[in-house]
Protein backbone atom coordinates (compact mmCIF):
# COMPACT_ATOMS: atom_id res chain seq x y z
CA UNK A 1 0.00 0.00 0.00
CA UNK A 2 1.39 3.60 -0.37
CA UNK A 3 1.59 5.66 2.76
CA UNK A 4 2.07 8.87 -0.01
CA UNK A 5 -1.17 10.91 -0.08
CA UNK A 6 -3.36 8.24 1.59
CA UNK A 7 -5.59 8.40 4.78
CA UNK A 8 -5.12 6.51 7.62
CA UNK A 9 -6.64 6.52 10.92
CA UNK A 10 -4.73 5.37 14.35
CA UNK A 11 -7.28 4.45 17.28
CA UNK A 12 -5.72 5.56 20.44
CA UNK A 13 -4.30 8.18 18.62
CA UNK A 14 -3.41 10.34 21.80
CA UNK A 15 -1.16 7.55 22.56
CA UNK A 16 2.74 7.19 23.00
CA UNK A 17 2.67 5.24 20.33
CA UNK A 18 -0.34 6.74 18.25
CA UNK A 19 1.35 10.10 18.31
CA UNK A 20 4.78 8.63 17.08
CA UNK A 21 2.91 6.71 14.25
CA UNK A 22 1.41 9.91 13.06
CA UNK A 23 4.85 11.85 13.15
CA UNK A 24 5.74 9.40 11.03
CA UNK A 25 3.21 8.98 8.88
CA UNK A 26 3.49 12.71 8.54
CA UNK A 27 7.15 12.34 7.29
CA UNK A 28 5.78 9.90 4.64
CA UNK A 29 3.43 12.19 3.30
CA UNK A 30 -0.09 10.76 4.06
CA UNK A 31 -2.80 12.55 2.52
CA UNK A 32 -4.97 12.48 5.96
CA UNK A 33 -3.92 11.20 9.42
CA UNK A 34 -7.07 10.67 11.95
CA UNK A 35 -6.30 10.24 15.58
CA UNK A 36 -9.39 9.06 16.84
CA UNK A 37 -9.33 8.65 21.18
CA UNK A 38 -11.97 8.92 24.14
CA UNK A 39 -9.27 10.77 26.08
CA UNK A 40 -9.31 7.69 28.89
CA UNK A 41 -6.22 7.12 29.12
CA UNK A 42 -3.89 9.60 26.93
CA UNK A 43 -4.93 13.45 26.60
CA UNK A 44 -4.93 16.08 23.35
CA UNK A 45 -1.64 17.39 24.67
CA UNK A 46 0.20 14.34 23.45
CA UNK A 47 -0.77 15.65 19.99
CA UNK A 48 -0.45 19.03 20.29
CA UNK A 49 2.39 19.47 18.63
CA UNK A 50 0.73 18.28 15.52
CA UNK A 51 -1.99 21.34 15.73
CA UNK A 52 -2.18 23.48 12.69
CA UNK A 53 -1.37 20.43 10.38
CA UNK A 54 -4.07 20.67 8.28
CA UNK A 55 -3.32 16.42 7.02
CA UNK A 56 -4.23 15.97 10.69
CA UNK A 57 -7.85 15.40 12.04
CA UNK A 58 -7.88 15.30 16.03
CA UNK A 59 -11.51 12.86 16.89
CA UNK A 60 -13.02 12.36 20.52
CA UNK A 61 -14.44 8.95 19.44
CA UNK A 62 -14.95 5.70 21.66
CA UNK A 63 -13.47 2.14 19.82
CA UNK A 64 -16.67 0.88 22.22
CA UNK A 65 -19.12 2.80 20.04
CA UNK A 66 -18.96 1.14 16.33
CA UNK A 67 -21.37 3.91 15.06
CA UNK A 68 -17.85 6.19 15.56
CA UNK A 69 -15.70 4.26 14.03
CA UNK A 70 -18.13 3.93 11.23
CA UNK A 71 -17.75 7.83 10.46
CA UNK A 72 -13.93 7.79 11.18
CA UNK A 73 -13.08 4.79 8.94
CA UNK A 74 -14.91 5.99 5.49
CA UNK A 75 -12.24 6.26 2.74
CA UNK A 76 -9.46 4.97 4.66
CA UNK A 77 -7.45 2.87 3.38
CA UNK A 78 -5.65 1.57 6.63
CA UNK A 79 -6.33 1.53 10.62
CA UNK A 80 -3.82 1.07 13.13
CA UNK A 81 -5.25 -0.33 16.05
CA UNK A 82 -3.25 1.50 18.79
CA UNK A 83 -5.93 1.82 21.49
CA UNK A 84 -5.98 0.05 24.46
CA UNK A 85 -5.26 -0.39 28.22
CA UNK A 86 -1.86 -1.72 28.96
CA UNK A 87 -1.53 -4.50 32.32
CA UNK A 88 -1.49 -1.17 35.06
CA UNK A 89 -4.19 0.24 33.68
CA UNK A 90 -6.47 -3.05 32.39
CA UNK A 91 -5.27 -4.02 36.30
CA UNK A 92 -6.99 -1.00 37.93
CA UNK A 93 -10.14 -1.13 35.64
CA UNK A 94 -10.51 -5.15 34.76
CA UNK A 95 -13.99 -4.27 33.38
CA UNK A 96 -12.89 -1.08 31.26
CA UNK A 97 -9.90 -2.33 29.68
CA UNK A 98 -11.41 -5.93 28.56
CA UNK A 99 -14.14 -4.49 27.13
CA UNK A 100 -11.95 -2.30 25.47
CA UNK A 101 -9.24 -4.60 24.32
CA UNK A 102 -11.58 -7.40 23.25
CA UNK A 103 -15.06 -5.74 22.41
CA UNK A 104 -12.85 -2.17 20.99
CA UNK A 105 -10.78 -4.76 19.19
CA UNK A 106 -13.83 -6.68 17.57
CA UNK A 107 -15.52 -3.34 17.11
CA UNK A 108 -12.34 -2.10 14.94
CA UNK A 109 -12.51 -5.06 12.71
CA UNK A 110 -16.02 -5.10 12.03
CA UNK A 111 -15.98 -1.18 11.09
CA UNK A 112 -12.62 -1.93 8.97
CA UNK A 113 -15.10 -4.40 7.02
CA UNK A 114 -17.87 -2.25 6.95
CA UNK A 115 -16.04 0.66 5.57
CA UNK A 116 -14.20 -1.57 2.90
CA UNK A 117 -10.59 -0.57 4.66
CA UNK A 118 -7.91 -2.57 2.96
CA UNK A 119 -5.73 -3.55 5.99
CA UNK A 120 -5.29 -3.03 9.84
CA UNK A 121 -1.79 -2.82 11.48
CA UNK A 122 -2.53 -3.84 15.11
CA UNK A 123 -0.68 -3.02 18.72
CA UNK A 124 -0.02 -6.66 20.49
CA UNK A 125 2.66 -7.26 22.84
CA UNK A 126 5.62 -9.53 23.61
CA UNK A 127 3.35 -10.43 26.79
CA UNK A 128 1.79 -12.68 24.66
CA UNK A 129 4.69 -15.30 25.26
CA UNK A 130 4.01 -14.27 28.94
CA UNK A 131 7.48 -15.59 31.65
CA UNK A 132 10.19 -15.83 29.39
CA UNK A 133 12.63 -18.90 29.79
CA UNK A 134 16.30 -19.29 28.95
CA UNK A 135 15.95 -19.72 25.24
CA UNK A 136 15.70 -17.81 22.05
CA UNK A 137 11.64 -16.54 21.34
CA UNK A 138 10.72 -16.14 18.23
CA UNK A 139 6.80 -16.00 16.92
CA UNK A 140 7.01 -19.45 16.46
CA UNK A 141 7.53 -19.95 20.37
CA UNK A 142 4.19 -21.23 22.66
CA UNK A 143 2.88 -18.90 25.64
CA UNK A 144 4.17 -19.25 28.87
CA UNK A 145 1.26 -17.92 30.97
CA UNK A 146 0.54 -19.86 34.14
CA UNK A 147 2.69 -18.39 36.27
CA UNK A 148 1.93 -14.85 35.09
CA UNK A 149 0.38 -12.22 37.21
CA UNK A 150 -3.28 -12.67 36.95
CA UNK A 151 -3.39 -8.53 35.41
CA UNK A 152 -0.47 -9.69 33.14
CA UNK A 153 -2.59 -13.07 32.15
CA UNK A 154 -5.48 -10.66 31.44
CA UNK A 155 -3.64 -8.45 29.37
CA UNK A 156 -1.63 -11.50 27.59
CA UNK A 157 -4.58 -13.40 26.53
CA UNK A 158 -6.70 -9.66 24.92
CA UNK A 159 -3.53 -9.34 22.93
CA UNK A 160 -3.96 -12.88 21.73
CA UNK A 161 -7.13 -12.74 20.69
CA UNK A 162 -6.69 -9.55 18.78
CA UNK A 163 -4.20 -11.68 17.01
CA UNK A 164 -6.54 -13.94 16.34
CA UNK A 165 -8.93 -11.32 14.94
CA UNK A 166 -6.06 -10.29 12.44
CA UNK A 167 -5.96 -13.86 11.47
CA UNK A 168 -9.64 -14.34 11.17
CA UNK A 169 -10.41 -11.09 9.37
CA UNK A 170 -7.47 -11.39 6.95
CA UNK A 171 -8.77 -14.95 6.24
CA UNK A 172 -12.17 -14.46 6.26
CA UNK A 173 -13.36 -11.09 6.02
CA UNK A 174 -11.17 -9.20 3.35
CA UNK A 175 -9.08 -6.73 5.88
CA UNK A 176 -5.87 -7.64 5.59
CA UNK A 177 -4.05 -7.44 9.12
CA UNK A 178 -0.81 -7.67 10.46
CA UNK A 179 -0.17 -8.02 14.90
CA UNK A 180 3.47 -6.57 15.90
CA UNK A 181 4.21 -8.16 19.53
CA UNK A 182 6.59 -4.75 21.10
CA UNK A 183 8.36 -5.36 23.71
CA UNK A 184 8.61 -2.52 26.40
CA UNK A 185 8.10 0.72 24.36
CA UNK A 186 9.44 3.99 25.70
CA UNK A 187 10.41 7.83 24.51
CA UNK A 188 9.53 11.13 23.86
CA UNK A 189 6.03 11.83 25.37
CA UNK A 190 6.39 9.10 27.78
CA UNK A 191 3.19 8.32 30.26
CA UNK A 192 3.25 6.28 33.63
CA UNK A 193 1.36 3.92 32.55
CA UNK A 194 3.63 1.13 31.29
CA UNK A 195 5.40 -0.84 34.52
CA UNK A 196 8.49 -1.86 32.47
CA UNK A 197 9.41 1.89 31.01
CA UNK A 198 8.63 3.71 34.78
CA UNK A 199 12.01 2.35 35.61
CA UNK A 200 12.63 4.95 33.26
CA UNK A 201 10.50 8.41 33.44
CA UNK A 202 10.18 7.65 37.50
CA UNK A 203 13.64 7.62 38.27
CA UNK A 204 14.24 10.56 36.04
CA UNK A 205 11.64 12.24 37.45
CA UNK A 206 12.74 11.35 40.70
CA UNK A 207 16.52 11.95 40.10
CA UNK A 208 15.73 16.05 38.85
CA UNK A 209 13.52 16.01 42.61
CA UNK A 210 17.09 15.01 44.04
CA UNK A 211 15.85 11.66 45.44
CA UNK A 212 17.50 8.80 44.76
CA UNK A 213 16.61 6.32 41.87
CA UNK A 214 14.41 3.10 43.25
CA UNK A 215 15.10 -0.46 42.07
CA UNK A 216 13.83 -3.70 42.80
CA UNK A 217 16.15 -5.68 45.22
CA UNK A 218 16.97 -7.79 42.21
CA UNK A 219 18.45 -5.42 39.69
CA UNK A 220 19.65 -8.02 37.68
CA UNK A 221 15.69 -7.70 35.58
CA UNK A 222 15.88 -7.68 31.99
CA UNK A 223 13.65 -5.87 29.55
CA UNK A 224 13.91 -5.36 25.47
CA UNK A 225 13.76 -1.56 25.82
CA UNK A 226 12.41 -0.25 22.31
CA UNK A 227 12.43 3.44 21.02
CA UNK A 228 8.97 4.53 20.17
CA UNK A 229 10.48 5.81 16.60
CA UNK A 230 11.59 2.68 15.74
CA UNK A 231 8.05 1.13 17.12
CA UNK A 232 6.33 3.99 14.61
CA UNK A 233 8.64 2.39 11.20
CA UNK A 234 7.76 -0.78 11.69
CA UNK A 235 3.96 0.17 12.09
CA UNK A 236 4.53 2.18 8.88
CA UNK A 237 6.42 -0.36 7.23
CA UNK A 238 3.85 -3.33 7.96
CA UNK A 239 1.42 -0.85 6.57
CA UNK A 240 3.13 -0.17 3.40
CA UNK A 241 4.21 -4.02 2.45
CA UNK A 242 1.26 -6.15 0.92
CA UNK A 243 1.75 -8.79 3.45
CA UNK A 244 -0.96 -10.46 5.63
CA UNK A 245 -2.33 -12.30 8.81
CA UNK A 246 1.20 -12.02 10.42
CA UNK A 247 2.62 -11.78 13.48
CA UNK A 248 6.07 -10.31 13.94
CA UNK A 249 7.81 -9.01 17.41
CA UNK A 250 9.32 -5.44 17.22
CA UNK A 251 12.20 -5.66 19.82
CA UNK A 252 15.85 -5.21 19.66
CA UNK A 253 17.40 -8.41 21.00
CA UNK A 254 19.20 -6.69 23.51
CA UNK A 255 19.01 -7.33 27.51
CA UNK A 256 19.03 -4.24 29.47
CA UNK A 257 19.07 -4.83 33.32
CA UNK A 258 17.35 -2.36 35.15
CA UNK A 259 20.77 -1.14 37.06
CA UNK A 260 21.76 -0.03 33.54
CA UNK A 261 18.53 1.76 33.45
CA UNK A 262 20.21 3.66 36.46
CA UNK A 263 23.02 4.01 35.47
CA UNK A 264 22.05 6.01 32.29
CA UNK A 265 19.91 8.25 33.72
CA UNK A 266 23.04 8.87 36.27
CA UNK A 267 25.15 9.83 33.30
CA UNK A 268 22.95 11.83 32.19
CA UNK A 269 21.91 13.96 34.32
CA UNK A 270 25.63 14.11 35.74
CA UNK A 271 24.33 12.63 38.83
CA UNK A 272 26.10 10.97 42.13
CA UNK A 273 22.97 9.89 43.90
CA UNK A 274 22.97 6.59 44.70
CA UNK A 275 20.48 4.08 43.77
CA UNK A 276 17.83 2.72 46.56
CA UNK A 277 17.12 -0.83 46.52
CA UNK A 278 13.81 -1.70 47.91
CA UNK A 279 11.61 -5.36 48.00
CA UNK A 280 8.97 -3.80 45.45
CA UNK A 281 9.74 -1.12 43.66
CA UNK A 282 6.95 -1.10 41.19
CA UNK A 283 3.57 -2.96 42.68
CA UNK A 284 2.43 -4.61 39.47
CA UNK A 285 4.32 -6.45 37.35
CA UNK A 286 4.92 -8.21 33.87
CA UNK A 287 8.29 -10.32 33.70
CA UNK A 288 10.64 -10.10 35.68
CA UNK A 289 13.47 -12.25 34.44
CA UNK A 290 17.07 -11.97 34.38
CA UNK A 291 16.79 -13.53 30.87
CA UNK A 292 14.55 -12.27 28.04
CA UNK A 293 16.07 -13.28 24.30
CA UNK A 294 13.85 -12.07 21.70
CA UNK A 295 14.68 -12.66 17.65
CA UNK A 296 13.86 -9.81 15.88
CA UNK A 297 14.87 -12.42 12.40
CA UNK A 298 11.41 -12.49 11.05
CA UNK A 299 10.71 -8.91 10.99
CA UNK A 300 13.90 -8.46 9.83
CA UNK A 301 13.53 -11.25 6.85
CA UNK A 302 9.90 -10.41 5.92
CA UNK A 303 9.73 -6.86 6.09
CA UNK A 304 13.47 -5.38 6.38
CA UNK A 305 12.63 -3.71 9.48
CA UNK A 306 15.38 -3.29 12.08
CA UNK A 307 15.88 -1.31 14.85
CA UNK A 308 18.17 1.67 14.94
CA UNK A 309 17.86 3.70 18.41
CA UNK A 310 20.22 2.29 20.80
CA UNK A 311 18.60 2.38 24.65
CA UNK A 312 21.19 5.04 25.54
CA UNK A 313 20.44 7.35 22.51
CA UNK A 314 16.95 6.79 23.37
CA UNK A 315 16.74 7.64 27.23
CA UNK A 316 18.56 10.39 26.37
CA UNK A 317 16.02 11.08 23.80
CA UNK A 318 13.61 10.65 26.45
CA UNK A 319 15.00 12.95 29.28
CA UNK A 320 16.19 16.03 26.48
CA UNK A 321 12.25 15.87 25.70
CA UNK A 322 11.19 15.40 30.21
CA UNK A 323 13.35 18.46 30.87
CA UNK A 324 10.52 21.00 28.11
CA UNK A 325 8.11 19.38 30.46
CA UNK A 326 7.00 21.18 33.67
N1 LIG B 1 3.87 1.04 25.80
C1 LIG B 1 4.34 -0.20 25.71
O1 LIG B 1 5.39 -0.53 26.25
C2 LIG B 1 3.57 -1.22 24.90
C3 LIG B 1 4.14 -2.49 24.74
C4 LIG B 1 3.43 -3.46 24.03
C5 LIG B 1 2.20 -3.15 23.49
N2 LIG B 1 1.66 -1.91 23.67
C6 LIG B 1 0.34 -1.63 23.11
O2 LIG B 1 0.44 -0.50 22.27
C7 LIG B 1 -0.74 0.29 22.39
C8 LIG B 1 -0.38 1.72 22.73
O3 LIG B 1 0.46 1.75 23.86
P1 LIG B 1 0.83 3.16 24.52
O4 LIG B 1 1.91 2.95 25.49
O5 LIG B 1 1.00 4.16 23.46
O6 LIG B 1 -0.52 3.36 25.32
P2 LIG B 1 -1.26 4.64 25.93
O7 LIG B 1 -1.79 4.24 27.26
O8 LIG B 1 -0.42 5.86 25.78
O9 LIG B 1 -2.47 4.78 24.88
C9 LIG B 1 -3.64 4.08 24.83
C10 LIG B 1 -4.61 5.06 24.19
O10 LIG B 1 -5.86 4.40 23.95
C11 LIG B 1 -6.88 5.36 24.26
N3 LIG B 1 -8.13 4.65 24.54
C12 LIG B 1 -8.42 3.89 25.61
N4 LIG B 1 -9.69 3.45 25.52
C13 LIG B 1 -10.19 3.91 24.35
C14 LIG B 1 -11.45 3.79 23.70
N5 LIG B 1 -12.45 3.09 24.26
N6 LIG B 1 -11.62 4.41 22.53
C15 LIG B 1 -10.60 5.15 21.97
N7 LIG B 1 -9.39 5.31 22.54
C16 LIG B 1 -9.19 4.68 23.72
C17 LIG B 1 -6.34 6.09 25.47
O11 LIG B 1 -6.99 7.31 25.73
C18 LIG B 1 -4.87 6.27 25.09
O12 LIG B 1 -4.65 7.48 24.37
C19 LIG B 1 -1.63 -0.40 23.41
O13 LIG B 1 -2.58 -1.20 22.74
C20 LIG B 1 -0.66 -1.26 24.18
O14 LIG B 1 -1.29 -2.41 24.73
C21 LIG B 1 2.33 -0.94 24.35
Amino acid sequence: MRISGGKFVITGGASLIGSHVADRLLAEDAGEVVLLDNFALGTPETVSHLDGDARVQLVKGDILRINELYDAFKGADGVFAVAGFLTLPLTQNPPLGLAVNVEGQVNTFEACRYAGVRKLVFSSSIAAYGEPGETLIDEQSPSNLASYQPGSMLYSCTKLIGEALCKLYSANHGVDAIALRYATVYGERQHYRGVNALYIIQNYDRIRRGLPPVLPRDDSEVHDYIHVADVARANVMAMASEITGEVFNVVTGVETTVRRIAEILLEITGSDLEPEWVDDAGGVKATSSPSLKLSREKIRAMLGWEPVVSVEDGIRRLTDWRATQG
